[in-house]
């Protein structure tokens, strides 16, 4: 990230990710995981990559829909204390994945230099793409450069005839939407009170994420825009649906060949 500007990024710091944690737990995302790994379609053997992936609810996923058949399933979120959720998260999956369901903390932003060419079938993200970010200061301002290599990266690592599904918010994102969707899980969840903090803690890092996506730092794009880069990347067969009560797209392209 060269020439980024004094602002801060919250993502890597462990309270912000543990405030994503509990996003798993309301039913507008779950509908949202639903609907992402629907649309992953997993088979044995398989091997993805989850960007951005958090705490890994989509790697679960990935691994649980596959009963554990999967070959690899490799997270990569630039919090490192996502490495924790991943070992509480291999210690609780049967089969027991071991080395199959890894970690890596990774800044998506430099590019993914560090995964070579086809090392992956498949690659999924969820809700987190739009937070690649670039500024140049030659122009002075936020670009879409970041956003626009990581498709061109995610094509690269992917082989011939891979997909990559992924979520995005949409422009505008109605948080307190989701919130009010969401009341109802709170008891359900178990710990009320861990529940309204990590949801209060997770509103106030909304606040943040709109303000920069308004700047250009971050991208809340129109569908197609998203459809526009995606081809420009040099995927086809294109498709997006909403979820997320709305306050999302989920988007599923291909890399030609195969
Ligand atoms: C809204 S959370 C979604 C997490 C997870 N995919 C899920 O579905 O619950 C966005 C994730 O993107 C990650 N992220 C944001 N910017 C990133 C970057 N530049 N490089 C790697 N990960 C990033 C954050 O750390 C966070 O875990």
């Amino acid at each position: 990230m060269v020439g980024l500007p004094a602002v801060r990024n919250y993502w890597p710091d462990t309270k912000c990710a543990k405030a994503f944690w509990s996003q798993q737990e309301v039913r507008p995302y779950r509908q949202l995981l639903a609907d992402t790994v629907g649309w992953c379609a997993p088979a044995p053997g398989d091997r993805w990559l989850d960007l951005g992936c958090g705490s890994g609810p989509l790697s679960r996923a990935l691994w649980e829909r596959t009963q554990g058949t999967v070959d690899e399933v490799l997270g990569l979120d630039c919090a490192t204390a996502n490495e924790e959720a991943y070992a509480q998260l291999r210690a609780g999956l049967s089969p027991p994945p071991e080395s199959r369901l890894r970690f890596l903390c990774h800044n998506f932003s430099d590019g993914l230099d560090i995964l070579p060419d086809e090392s992956f079938d498949h690659a999924v993200s969820g809700l987190s793409i739009s937070y690649a970010e670039s500024y140049s200061e030659a122009e002075g301002c936020w670009t879409a450069a970041a956003y626009d290599r990581i498709l061109g990266e995610v094509i690269r690592v992917i082989r011939p005839g891979g997909r990559f599904v992924f979520s995005v918010n949409v422009p505008e994102p109605k948080w307190w939407w989701v919130g009010v969707l969401s009341l109802g899980d709170m008891f359900r969840a178990g710990r009320p009170l861990r529940f309204l903090r990590r949801a209060r803690r997770m509103m106030r890092y909304g606040g943040w994420l709109k303000r920069e996506a308004r700047t250009g730092r971050f991208h809340y794009l129109p569908a197609a825009q998203v459809t526009e880069k995606l081809l420009a990347a040099g995927f086809e067969r294109v498709e997006h649906r909403t979820s997320y009560a709305g306050q999302a797209f989920i988007f599923r392209a291909y890399k030609p060949g195969a």
